[in-house]
């Protein structure tokens, strides 16, 4: 056992890995770590592959996919999960963090979308009040944490963002990776897609 921090530990397992190997040490540490509760209904493994399963089965490209898979690492990172009683009770910001970590390896296309995916949460409360109320009351909750409506402004200058429509897409994703007994495909099923999309460099 060590104490060092989740995040220099994962980044002292991925040096100098690429190509499946680094994807390989990325799925143990979603495995590893992801066996906490997301919430009162799912683990954050379990939530991340409904979520890239859903991306899957609407058609969405491998891009997409990868993001979905990859969009709550953040909170791995951070060690933020239901056991904590502060879960949902402060916001340390997993979606730059996750975003940071993983911009490294993966283009803007996908890193972009996760770093958006809380904005784009507020964005669509902020524009559609039935999308607000079909929330469930932990993400009502973290809503009013993450900072609640958007201003006009903030509004507008997320309409210039052209990973927009992505981010909005991987936002319901997201919402509806929540079902309790869904059966989900092997974290490993994910490995051609998920590689397939690293930066050349690390391809
Ligand atoms: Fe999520």
């Amino acid at each position: 056992m060590t104490d060092m921090p989740i995040r220099e530990q994962l980044e002292q397992d991925t040096a100098g890995t690429a190509g499946e190997a680094l994807i390989d040490v990325l799925f143990d540490f979603i495995s590893q770590r992801g066996q906490s509760n997301y919430d009162e209904s799912v683990t954050q493994i379990q939530h991340a592959l409904q979520c890239a399963q859903l991306a899957q089965t609407r058609g969405f490209g491998d891009e997409a996919v990868t993001s979905a898979l990859l969009h709550d690492i953040g909170h791995l990172l951070v060690d933020e999960h239901d056991a904590h009683q502060n879960f949902l009770d402060q916001d340390m910001n997993h979606e730059d963090v996750g975003a940071n970590l993983l911009d490294k390896w993966f283009p803007e296309k996908i890193t972009d979308p996760i770093r958006l995916h809380v904005a784009a949460k507020r964005y669509l409360c902020s524009t559609d009040p039935a999308y607000y109320e079909q929330l469930s009351e932990a993400s009502k909750r973290s809503f009013k944490l993450q900072g609640g409506s958007l201003t006009p402004q903030e509004q507008e200058d997320f309409e210039r963002n052209p990973h927009l429509p992505l981010a909005v897409e991987l936002r319901r994703l997201d919402d509806l990776g929540k079902r309790p007994n869904q059966m989900v495909p092997a974290i490993n099923d994910f490995k051609a897609t998920v590689s397939a999309c690293l930066r050349p460099e690390f391809a």
